[in-house]
């Protein structure tokens, strides 16, 4: 029986490719790390939020999304940092200059993805695509969308964090 999936948290774009991935696998409740994969692929992190949806859509419980969620050292839950930036490295980002852009995070702050500044303001995180591949290269600061994206761009929001 196909289940009626609960409506998306937000209208941001990344939702899609996680709905699109759930109606693939039909719903079913064994394909949780699967759509899990996907919504971390697409977010960077895995936030109540999601994982309250994905479970809600799949008709598993919460506790088997966080369960697995924490099991997996695959997974990453909400990073610790105030704020997040999430750099798309999927194909598209990554040839028009996502690589420049992590390379620049790196020597001026000594942030790699899946770290925090020692200060506990920034944490950085790498998606596969954020579903805005015409803004290439991607990057999202906390909800929201840079496109066209350079290193110096990325330096300037950081700096007025
Ligand atoms: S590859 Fe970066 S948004 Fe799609």
């Amino acid at each position: 029986m196909q289940r009626t999936a609960p409506r998306a948290p937000s209208d941001d774009k990344r939702w899609r490719i996680v709905e699109t991935r759930m109606r693939r696998l039909g719903y079913k409740p064994d394909s949780l790390i699967e759509v899990l994969h996907s919504a971390q692929e697409a977010f960077g992190y895995l936030d109540d939020e999601t994982l309250k949806f994905v479970g809600e859509s799949l008709g598993v419980p919460p506790s088997r999304a966080y369960g697995v969620a924490t099991f997996y050292s695959h997974f990453t839950l909400k990073p610790q940092g105030q704020h997040t930036c999430v750099v798309c490295t999927g194909t598209a980002c990554y040839i028009n200059g996502a690589k420049g852009i992590l390379a620049r995070l790196a020597k001026d702050l000594g942030l790699k993805p899946g770290a925090t500044t020692e200060d506990g303001k920034l944490s950085l995180l790498t998606a596969r695509c954020l579903g805005a591949c015409s803004l290439a290269p991607a990057v999202v600061f906390d909800a929201n969308t840079h496109g066209k994206a350079t290193a110096e761009s990325v330096m300037s929001r950081v700096e007025k964090l």
